[in-house]
C-alpha cells in the first residue's frame, strides 16, 4: 500500500514538474528570442523612450510589442510578472528529489558498491552538494569574474563537470546525473528569486517613485538570465537522459555528460546568434560533427563471440535469485507493487523478449537496482553474454 501511495506521490509531482518546466522555458525561450529579435522602431516610439519592437502573427491575430529602454510614460495599471513558472518547477521538482531519491535512497540514491552511506548520511551530502554548490554560484557571479563571461563560464563548466565526476564516485550513476540537474535547476531558480526578482522590483520602485532607474541591476538580471538561457538544454538533456542507462551507465558518465552539456549550449548559441539576425549555420554542423563523434565515442565493446553460450536453465535461474524478486508480476521486494518497468523476468520467453534492454541495463550496472540482489560479476558476464547471443 505505501509503495502504491508513492509511486502516485512520485507520478504526480513529476507530472507537476513537467507541467511547470514547460511554462518556465517556454516563457524563457519566447523573451530571449523576443529581446533578440526586437528591431529599431520608428522615431514617434523612440520619443516614447521605446528601444525595440517586434510584430507577430499567433493564433490568428497580430501582436505588436514594444521594449522600453527603462522606463514607460506612465505605469500600466496591470503589470504580468513571470515568476510563479521558475518557483513552482523548482519547488514540485525538490518534492520528486524528496520522494524519489531521499524517500527511495536505498534504491535510487545510494549504490554500496561505490559508497556505503546510511539514508541519512547520503541525503546530507545531497543537501550540501546542492546548497555548496549554488553558494559556488553566487559568489562567482557577485565577484569581478561577471564581467569576463568567457572565464566565468568556463569556470562553472570545469565545476559542475567536476561535481559530476565526484557525484560519480559517491552516488547511484543515475543519482549522480541527476544531482547536475538539481543543481542547475536550483542555480536557475534562484537566479530568478535572488537576481532577477530583485532587479526588476527596484525597476518598478523608481519609476512609481518617480526617480531616474539605475540601469546597472536591469544589467545584471540580465547576465543571469542569459545563464539560465544557455542552461537550458543541457538541464532538460540531464532531465531525459535517466531513460537511457548508456549515458549516465557509461564507464566515464561525468565526461559524457560534459560533452553533451558543451554541445547542447553550443547549439543554443545558434539560436541565440540567428534570433540577432546573424545567421551561422556552421554552428550546426559542428554540433552534429561533435555529436556523432560522441556517439563513437560510446560505442559498446565489441562481442567476444568465442565464449561458450549460456544456458536457458542457469539464465532463468540468476534471473530468479537477482531480478525476479522485482521483475515478477507480484513482486516479493519491499515497496514494488507491479513489476518495474512493466517488465517480468519469470520465464525464459520473458527473458528472450526483453533481450536488448536487459543487456543495456545489466552492462550499465544499472540492474539490479543498486545491486539490491548482489548479483556477482560473474553472473552479471554470464547474463551479458546471454543477452548478446543472436540465438532466438
Ligand atoms: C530492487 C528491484 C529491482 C531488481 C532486483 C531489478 N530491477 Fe530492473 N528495474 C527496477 C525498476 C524500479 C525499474 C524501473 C526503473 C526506471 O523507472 O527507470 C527497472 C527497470 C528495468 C529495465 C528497463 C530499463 C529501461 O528503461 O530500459 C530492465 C531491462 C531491467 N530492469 C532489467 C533487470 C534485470 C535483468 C535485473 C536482474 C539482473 C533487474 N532488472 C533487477 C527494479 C529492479
Amino acid at each position: 500500500m505505501e509503495a502504491y501511495l508513492v509511486d502516485w506521490l512520485n507520478l504526480f509531482f513529476r507530472w507537476f514538474h513537467v507541467i511547470a518546466g514547460v511554462a518556465w522555458i517556454g516563457a524563457s525561450f519566447y523573451f530571449v528570442w523576443l529581446d533578440l529579435s526586437l528591431r529599431e522602431p520608428p522615431q514617434w516610439k523612440k520619443e516614447k523612450g521605446i528601444k525595440g519592437d517586434l510584430w507577430a502573427i499567433h493564433g490568428g491575430g497580430i501582436y505588436e510589442v514594444a521594449k522600453y529602454e527603462l522606463e514607460p510614460e506612465a505605469m500600466p495599471k496591470k503589470l504580468h510578472w513571470f515568476k510563479w513558472e521558475a518557483y513552482t518547477t523548482w519547488l514540485t521538482g525538490f518534492a520528486l528529489l524528496c520522494v524519489m531519491y531521499y524517500w527511495g535512497a536505498d534504491q535510487y540514491l545510494i549504490d554500496p558498491s561505490k559508497m556505503e552511506l546510511t539514508q541519512l548520511q547520503a541525503i546530507g551530502i545531497s543537501l550540501g552538494f546542492l546548497v555548496g554548490g549554488f553558494v559556488f554560484y553566487e559568489a562567482l557571479i557577485k565577484s569581478p569574474l561577471q564581467k569576463f563571461p568567457k572565464v566565468f563560464g568556463a569556470l562553472l563548466f570545469a565545476g559542475l563537470t567536476f561535481a559530476a565526476y565526484a557525484l560519480g564516485e559517491i552516488f547511484s550513476d543515475r543519482a549522480a546525473y541527476l544531482h547536475v540537474g538539481a543543481l542547475i535547476g536550483s542555480i536557475m531558480a534562484g537566479n530568478v528569486f535572488f537576481g532577477i526578482m530583485p532587479a526588476q522590483r527596484e525597476l518598478v520602485r523608481a519609476i512609481e517613485a518617480g526617480e531616474k532607474p539605475d540601469a546597472r541591476p536591469a544589467q545584471f538580471a540580465k547576465l543571469r538570465s542569459t545563464h539560465n538561457n544557455y542552461f537550458t538544454l543541457p538541464l532538460l538533456f540531464i532531465m531525459i537522459s535517466n531513460h537511457y542507462p548508456m549515458t549516465y551507465g557509461h564507464e566515464h558518465a561525468w565526461l559524457i555528460l560534459a560533452l553533451i552539456s558543451f554541445n547542447a549550449a553550443f547549439v543554443r548559441h545558434y539560436f541565440n546568434l540567428k534570433h540577432q539576425g546573424n545567421h551561422k549555420p556552421w554552428i550546426l554542423v559542428v554540433g552534429l560533427v561533435f555529436l556523432f563523434a560522441i556517439i563513437g565515442f560510446m560505442l559498446p565493446k565489441p562481442v567476444n563471440t568465442d565464449a561458450a553460450v549460456v544456458s536457458d536453465a542457469a539464465i532463468v535461474t540468476i534471473s530468479e535469485q537477482r531480478c525476479a524478486s522485482c521483475h515478477a508480476a507480484k513482486p516479493t521486494q519491499p515497496g514494488f507493487t507491479s513489476a518495474p518497468a512493466g517488465i517480468a523476468l519469470e520465464s525464459i520467453d520473458e527473458l528472450n523478449a526483453n533481450k536488448p534492454r536487459i543487456l543495456q541495463a545489466v552492462k550499465t550496472n544499472y540492474m539490479p537496482l543498486a545491486n539490491m540482489t548482489k548479483m556477482t560479476d560473474d553472473e552479471r558476464a554470464q547474463m551479458i553474454r546471454w543477452a548478446q547471443s543472436l540465438s532466438n
